[in-house]
């Protein structure tokens, strides 16, 4: 394997909770190849988002190395785009605008900014929708327009916490596709947490399925099938049935409820 893009050694990190230590992810290792596709699956309050928010550098409190490109992680960058779950649109602010925060931070001049904006609008399919407001769009295209965000100022690395997990079941599987197609299009090195087997399955080169309490790695699983993949195939479905026993065996896994909503700064989010 070439160096890793992302490089997770002898991660940890605890909590403190009311004045407990809050034992939240445990000597998670893992290396990341440039391209690949990673999910990381586990039950919620397994350290999923955790993870995310220590590799895109919004917690530099905790054991252990986290590297991208072999240098330590010390803060947010430009190389690193993440969406959400929710989609956190600004609802006074047009699909363009809202696209146009993920260029704040980029040395280029209005009208670069306005050509890649539309590019990417487009990317994402909404071509008709650059002037919309967010509450003109459904949750499937708020979606689109968060993955635009995060995939607007180019980022070699794209983060991706759940991102579908509020959608429908019709529209999460076209947003998979679409996920699929724009990486084909842009070969960036992806880290998708879920909660759903069957998403990581369609979507990863390898599932890092994840244990509660302390959260930490219990299996990594390559998936070696070609895409497109077929969510009815026979070795779909026996890998599938594989994963949920990993994840159900130790009787600890809950089904997500709700998602936390963190408040970030607004830098951040704009990045
Ligand atoms: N800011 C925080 N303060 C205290 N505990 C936290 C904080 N963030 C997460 N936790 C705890 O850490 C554990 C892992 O949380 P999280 O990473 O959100 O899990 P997941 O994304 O897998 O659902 C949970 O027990 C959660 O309550
Ligand atoms: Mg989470």
């Amino acid at each position: 394997m070439n160096a890793p893009i992302v490089s997770f050694n002898h991660v940890g990190k605890t909590f403190d909770v009311d004045g407990f230590e809050l034992e939240a992810i445990r000597e998670f290792n893992l290396d990341i190849a440039e391209g690949e596709f990673v999910a990381i699956v586990g039950s919620s309050g397994c350290g999923k988002s955790t993870l995310l928010r220590l590799l895109v550098g919004l917690d530099r409190q905790f054991r252990g190395q986290i590297s991208v490109d072999g240098k330590a992680v010390t803060g947010i960058g430009g190389e690193r785009g993440i969406v959400f779950q929710e989609h956190r649109l600004f609802p006074w602010l047009s699909v363009a605008d809202n696209i146009g925060l993920g260029l704040v931070n980029e040395p280029l001049s209005a009208a670069q900014k306005h050509k890649r904006i539309h590019d990417f609008i487009a990317l994402v399919g909404l071509g008709d929708f650059a002037r919309a407001y967010p509450h003109q769009l459904s949750g499937g295209m708020a979606q689109r327009v968060a993955i635009a965000r995060g995939l607007v100022a180019s980022p070699r690395i794209l983060l991706l916490d759940e991102p579908f997990g509020a959608l429908d079941a019709l529209t999460r599987q076209q947003m998979q596709d679409e996920l699929l197609a724009i990486r084909a299009r842009a070969k960036i090195t992806t880290v998708l947490v879920t909660h759903d087997v069957e998403e990581a399955i369609f979507l990863a080169d390898r599932v890092v399925v994840m244990e509660p309490r302390p959260g930490r790695i219990k299996q990594v699983v390559d998936i070696a099938l070609p895409h497109p993949r077929q969510r009815s195939s026979f070795d779909f479905h026996q890998l599938r049935e594989e994963l949920l026993h990993e994840l159900t065996s130790d009787g600890h896994y809950q089904p997500p409820v709700s998602v936390q909503v963190r408040d970030l700064p607004l830098s951040f989010i704009a990045y």
